[in-house]
């Protein structure tokens, strides 16, 4: 557990990033060359999510098999994760006599196996079998089992580390459910607005800022939307594309030390769905869904072009509207009241936030609602 914190130090900086990432089709069967590599031996606690994903995590076990690494899988099951089921998976990974986490899967798969390796002081590698947000190669994890495990366990225990190694197999996340695609992609647009607010914050509250992260996230949010047009779902070279640029910005959180370049006002807006959802059970849309919705509406109040961020997004075929996203337009407007609150960073909202009213010409005007 003890180790620096990345965060700027007077004039020392500690940078920590993924050491080796490997991808392209095929990649999981290469997985035991990488620990080689790595220098990584023994037995494997493999994370998983559910019947889906569990088929290709049984897949790279039995090529660590064939390489003299045993393994144990542990099924992460239904629902969002929680710490109980972070405790579950560190315990296994104990009793099982393994040294290092694997996690296979999407994004709930990754952030349990990321914590319970942090929690028992394990190497992490991630397979991400998605493209759906940038958790697959960045040192965070999802907002709500975040902040459940602060309050369980203490902050500290929801900052793992970077992964050690990022094994993206693209013949298999091309496979993964198209919204996925669409998600990942919103998940890269909202990095112009973060940024943004990042900048805002940096001027402002005088945060500490690196301008090399914040380049290399608005470089995976452009990439991404040059090839709005050619992201195609079951196309190996959309998911590779797509999969550099997540990894690109999950590296650039690396590089922060922190989720600012890749995380502001939209992600706020988009946690705040989260919150409403799992307070009052009202419907909400996969992460970057909700962040590519985000991002239209802060990109408007930061006065950048949301017309751009909009139009891309419908290029490439995620929602633009509440309704295409599945979700109740008075909850959108109820999000973006609420969404100053959910977490202490400062951003385009201010210390105050969105008025009612304020909220709801904003989402008309974007169009949102
Ligand atoms: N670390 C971060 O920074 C970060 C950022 C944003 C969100 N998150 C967290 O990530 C989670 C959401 O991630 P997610 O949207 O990827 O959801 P998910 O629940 O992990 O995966 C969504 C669905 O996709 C399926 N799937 C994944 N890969 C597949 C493949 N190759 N073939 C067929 N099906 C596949 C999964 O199957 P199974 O049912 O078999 O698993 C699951 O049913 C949330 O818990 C969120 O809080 C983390
Ligand atoms: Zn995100």
């Amino acid at each position: 557990m003890k180790r620096l914190s990345p965060k700027y130090q007077g004039r020392l900086e500690f940078l920590e990033s993924p050491r080796y990432i490997l991808f392209g089709p095929g990649a999981i069967e290469k997985s035991a060359e990488t620990l080689m590599a790595l220098g990584i031996s023994g037995k494997a606690l493999i994370v998983t999510g559910g019947p889906k994903t569990e088929k290709i995590a049984w897949k790279l076990g039995e090529a660590l098999e064939q390489e003299g690494h045993p393994f144990h899988l542990f099924r992460i099951g239904e629902g969002e994760p929680t710490p109980r089921v972070v405790e579950g998976a560190a315990e296994a990974a104990r009793r099982e006599g393994c040294s290092f986490v694997v996690a296979v899967g999407g994004g709930r798969a990754l952030d349990v196996g990321k914590l319970a390796s942090h929690w028992v002081g394990m190497k992490y590698l991630s397979v991400p079998t998605s493209a759906s947000h940038d958790g697959m190669a960045s040192p965070s994890v999802g907002f709500l089992l975040s902040r459940a495990v602060s309050e369980y366990r203490g902050p500290e225990w929801a900052r793992p580390e970077s992964p050690t190694a990022v094994i993206a197999d693209t013949e298999v996340i091309k496979n993964a459910p198209d919204w996925t695609m669409r998600a990942g992609f919103g998940d890269l647009i909202a990095k112009f607005t973060a940024v943004r607010d990042w900048e805002l914050a940096h001027r402002l509250k005088d945060e500490p800022y690196s301008e090399y992260a914040a380049s290399m996230s608005l470089l995976s949010a452009r990439l991404a939307v040059e090839h709005a047009g050619d992201l195609k779902p079951g196309l190996e070279e959309s998911v590779r594309l797509l999969v550099k640029a997540l990894i690109g910005s999950g590296v650039a959180i690396s590089i922060a030390g922190s989720s600012r370049p890749a995380s502001g006002s939209e992600h706020l807006f988009s946690h705040a769905i989260d919150l409403l959802s799992q307070r009052e059970g009202v419907s909400r849309a996969p992460h970057g869904i909700q962040c590519g919705l985000g991002a239209i509406m802060m990109a408007y109040l930061q006065g950048q072009d949301w017309r751009m961020i909009r139009s891309k997004l419908e290029e490439a075929g995620a929602p633009i509207t509440a309704r295409e996203a599945g979700l109740d337009p008075e909850v959108v407007v109820r999000a973006l009241t609420l969404a100053h609150r959910v977490r202490d960073r400062y951003t385009i909202l201010g210390e105050t936030g969105l008025t009612e009213s304020a909220a709801r010409k904003l989402a008309e005007r974007t169009g949102v609602i």
